[in-house]
C-alpha cells in the first residue's frame, strides 16, 4: 500500500518550485503548497513513489524523461481563458487590422500566433472575427496557429468541444455560425464547425526556449495573461523571441495586467496592450 499521506516538506517544495522556474518560467510562491501538494497525489501513485520526497528526487534526478515533466507541468500551469476575453483586442482586429490586410490585397495567407493559447477559445474568437469580417468580401486565406506549454489543454484545444456554459458571451447570430450542438443532453457541448477548425493548428511550445521552431512572418502575436507568470528580465527575453517571428508593422497584444514599460522591444505602443513592431 502506497503512503501518499506524507506531505510535501518545505525544502522539496522550494527545490521543485525552483526546477519548475528556472526551466519553465511559472511561479509558485510557498502559499502553493498545498495546491502543488493535492495535484501531485496522483503523480506519486502513478509513478509507484511512496513519498513527495522520493517523487522530487525523480523530478530533479534528470532520469524522469520529459514525458512526467509534461505532466507535472499539466498540473502546475493556470490555463484560465474564455472566448472573447478582454474583447478591445478583437475589436482592433475588426476595425483595423483586418482592413489594413484587406485593402492591401496580399496574396499571402493573414497568419495569426496564438502564443498560450490554453484550451483555443483565444484562436478560435480570432477565426470567428476573421470570418465575420470577411463575410460578403473577396476572401483572403488566413491560418491561425495556437502553442502552451500543456499538452492537456493543447488537446482539448484541437477538439474543439466546450461546454455550452463556456460560449455564453458568443453572440447568438456567430453560435448559429459556427458553432454545433453535441448530441449529450445531460452534459450539454458545442464544437466548432470544421471549416474554424481547419484554420487553427496546435503546437506545444515552452515560451522560455531558447528560440521558437515556428514561422517568422506572423501578422499579429496574441502574448495574452502568460508574461504576468514570468520575472521582468524573462518578459523582455519572451517578448523580443517573440518579435522575431513577428512581420515588421505586424501587430503584438498583451494581457490587460501586462507592459512592456522600460523594455528595449522592438514595439511602438499603439492603444493600451497593443503594439506594433517597428
Ligand atoms: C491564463 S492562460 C492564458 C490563456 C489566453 N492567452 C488568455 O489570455 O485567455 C496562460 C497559459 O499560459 C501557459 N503557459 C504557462 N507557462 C508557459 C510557458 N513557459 N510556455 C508556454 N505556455 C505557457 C499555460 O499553460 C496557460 O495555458
Amino acid at each position: 500500500m502506497l503512503d501518499t499521506k506524507n506531505n510535501l516538506s518545505d525544502s522539496d517544495f522550494n527545490k521543485l518550485a525552483a526546477f519548475i522556474y528556472t526551466n519553465y518560467g511559472i511561479k509558485l510562491p510557498i502559499t502553493k503548497k498545498i495546491m502543488l501538494e493535492s495535484r501531485l497525489k496522483p503523480r506519486l501513485r502513478i509513478n509507484n513513489m511512496e513519498s513527495y520526497r522520493d517523487y522530487c528526487q525523480f523530478i530533479l534526478s534528470g532520469k524522469c524523461g520529459e514525458e512526467e515533466i509534461v505532466n507535472m507541468i499539466d498540473l502546475v500551469s493556470t490555463n484560465k481563458t474564455d472566448f472573447y476575453r478582454e474583447s478591445a483586442h478583437f475589436d482592433f482586429m475588426k476595425d483595423v487590422i483586418l482592413p489594413e490586410h484587406y485593402n492591401h490585397k496580399s496574396e499571402k495567407p493573414f497568419k495569426v500566433w496564438s502564443s498560450a493559447s490554453s484550451s483555443g477559445e483565444e484562436a478560435y474568437t480570432i477565426a470567428i472575427v476573421i470570418s465575420e469580417f470577411l463575410e460578403g468580401k473577396r476572401p483572403f486565406d488566413f491560418s491561425i496557429l495556437g502553442t502552451d506549454i500543456s499538452t492537456r489543454i493543447l488537446e482539448k484545444a484541437a477538439t474543439a468541444i466546450y461546454p455550452l456554459e463556456r460560449v455564453d458571451v458568443i453572440p447568438l447570430s456567430q453560435k448559429k455560425k459556427y458553432l454545433l450542438r453535441g448530441k449529450d443532453v445531460e452534459k450539454p457541448t458545442v464544437r466548432i464547425v470544421p471549416e474554424l477548425r481547419t484554420k487553427a493548428r496546435f503546437q506545444r511550445l515552452n515560451l522560455m526556449d531558447n528560440s521558437y521552431d515556428v514561422p517568422n512572418d506572423f501578422d499579429l502575436i496574441f502574448c495574452r495573461n502568460v508574461l504576468i507568470y514570468f520575472d521582468r528580465e524573462t518578459q523582455e527575453k519572451v517578448i523580443n523571441k517573440l518579435c522575431n517571428h513577428l512581420k515588421k508593422g505586424g501587430y503584438f497584444f498583451l494581457g490587460h495586467s501586462e507592459s512592456i514599460s522600460g523594455y528595449d522591444v522592438p514595439l511602438k505602443q499603439i492603444k493600451p496592450t497593443m503594439f506594433q513592431k517597428i
